[in-house]
């Protein structure tokens, strides 16, 4: 089906959450530029808006409305095709809320979910020839959002999604209400769009998923995660890496792996959320602290170099003191190159909603201030071990910071920075492997210059 009315028009997507939404945003960018859109920075610059929305806490929740509101401000560029710029809504509050948010906010013109990204243009060409809002929210998916062409943001790196939706039900999450249930895409589907990938000069692959461990268990009734490893690493790309990770379901295979598969990077984030297994349970996260204690052992039996990174909720609904001081000492005890630390944020429709909670909101702040600190202190600590080593990076494109400088990534996901070697320019460094010797190691970036 073509769509005339997307001709000398412009499109912006604004992505907020996780990379699910960045590659369904990635997804939108390439259908719409198949139907003849252009794709810009700016809302200015742009006809269309497409807000890819995240509700998995409540401060993204928020944000939304405010920047929809303040859409209103900002005049149509002149040489629109348009009477009017077309905002639509998608991703999770998109599927959580559908027609709501026509009532809440009501210039929107298009409301669509997380399980019709497809249905987007034709939606749009509604709203453009009839007037009025379109709303169009499925409860589940009828095809892999992969079938549909991806404008992805940089050449040399490519999101992969090999499951969607997700069957953990953590008891604070909204993620499975507004992804649906986990499914999986085939190993030959997979295998083959990574193959297209690096013969088209893809370095760097990472597979995507809510739990990527379960990949496979409602295809072929057992997770086959560690085939999709195996058979990602034969086609010859640079480096594989994978997200997310449940530690229930991490098995010895998989670990084994990290110390054979040629690209495989040394990196693995393993969310553990708490270290209390009274909280643990009551999350419904269906592991012990010892557990995860002895899944970082494994892994750092096989590699010993690898890089932890993980995320904590602080503040669940009954934490005590005692519960934090179990997630803190696991923190320290483990080591992390990164941790993600979020405050509690109730979601309705979640068990986790339903539990009562008196702690007042300053002493979960001085948790959570306390566990930064640690957080900090050792990652500062950790990447020390870096300092006065060669390390190679693939280059990513120049540090916000300092144009002068490249930003690039570590096997071990750390950002580098480096001078810009003379007689080079970023356009060309950009998306290569190239050799730095690190100088100097500080908490959230290594520096040093190019070999
Ligand atoms: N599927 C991934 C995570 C998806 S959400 C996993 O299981 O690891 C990303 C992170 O957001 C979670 O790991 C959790 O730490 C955090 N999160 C999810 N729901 C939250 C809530 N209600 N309040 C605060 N943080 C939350
Ligand atoms: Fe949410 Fe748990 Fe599923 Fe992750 S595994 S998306 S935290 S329900
Ligand atoms: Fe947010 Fe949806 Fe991802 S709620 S974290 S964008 S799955």
């Amino acid at each position: 089906m073509m769509y005339q009315v997307f001709d000398n028009t412009t499109f912006c997507v604004k992505t907020f959450g996780c990379q699910m939404n960045k590659h369904d945003s990635e997804r939108i960018a390439g259908m719409l530029e198949s139907f003849g859109a252009l794709p810009v920075d700016t809302i200015e610059d742009a006809d269309m808006v497409i807000f890819m929305t995240c509700c998995v806490r409540e401060a993204a929740d928020t944000r939304l409305y405010g920047q929809v509101a303040s859409l209103k401000n900002i005049p149509l560029r002149s040489g629109s095709p348009f009477k009017k710029r077309l905002v639509a809504v998608g991703g999770c509050i998109g599927q959580r809320d559908g027609e709501k948010l026509t009532q809440a906010l009501p210039h929107l013109d298009v409301v669509f979910g997380t399980h019709n990204l497809a249905s987007l243009p034709s939606l749009l060409n509604s709203a453009i020839e009839k007037g009025g809002y379109q709303v169009e929210v499925l409860d589940a998916s009828t095809s892999f959002p992969t079938e549909l062409p991806t404008d992805r943001e940089h050449p040399w790196a490519a999101w992969l999604p090999i499951t969607i939706g997700c069957n953990n039900f953590c008891s604070y999450c909204i993620v499975p209400y507004v992804r649906g249930r986990e499914k999986s895409r085939t190993l030959e589907d997979i295998v083959a769009e990574a193959q297209r990938y690096v013969d088209a000069g893809v370095k760097e692959i990472t597979l995507l998923g809510q739990n990527v461990n379960s990949y496979g268990r409602d295809l072929y009734g057992s997770p086959r995660f560690v085939d999709v490893l195996d058979a990602v690493d034969a086609t010859g790309v640079e480096r594989l890496r994978f997200a997310t990770s449940h530690p229930k379901d991490l098995t010895d295979e998989v670990i084994e792996r990290f110390g054979k598969l040629r690209s495989l990077m040394p990196a693995l984030h393993l969310p553990v959320q708490s270290g209390s297994n009274r909280i643990l349970e009551k999350m419904n996260r269906k592991y012990t602290r010892e557990h995860y204690r002895e899944l970082v052992a494994k892994l750092r039996n096989v590699c010993p170099d690898i890089a932890l990174s993980t995320d904590i909720i602080v503040g669940f609904p009954g934490e005590t003191e005692s519960d934090f001081e179990d997630t803190y000492s696991l923190i320290d005890e483990i080591g992390y190159h990164q941790v993600f630390t979020f405050i509690y944020s109730k979601r309705e429709g979640t068990p986790a909603a339903l539990i009562p909670d008196t702690t007042p909101h300053d002493v979960i702040q001085a948790r959570f201030d306390r566990l930064v600190d640690l957080v900090q202190a050792r990652a500062y600590e950790l990447n020390q071990l870096d300092a006065n080593t060669d390390v190679e990076i693939l280059v990513e494109g120049s540090s916000k910071r300092d144009s002068k400088l490249l930003s690039g990534k570590t096997p071990k996901n750390q950002t580098v920075h480096a001078p810009i070697p003379t007689g080079s320019t970023i356009e060309e460094l950009s998306g290569t492997l190239l050799r730095v010797h690190i100088e100097e190691a500080k908490t959230w970036y290594l520096s040093g210059c190019v070999l």
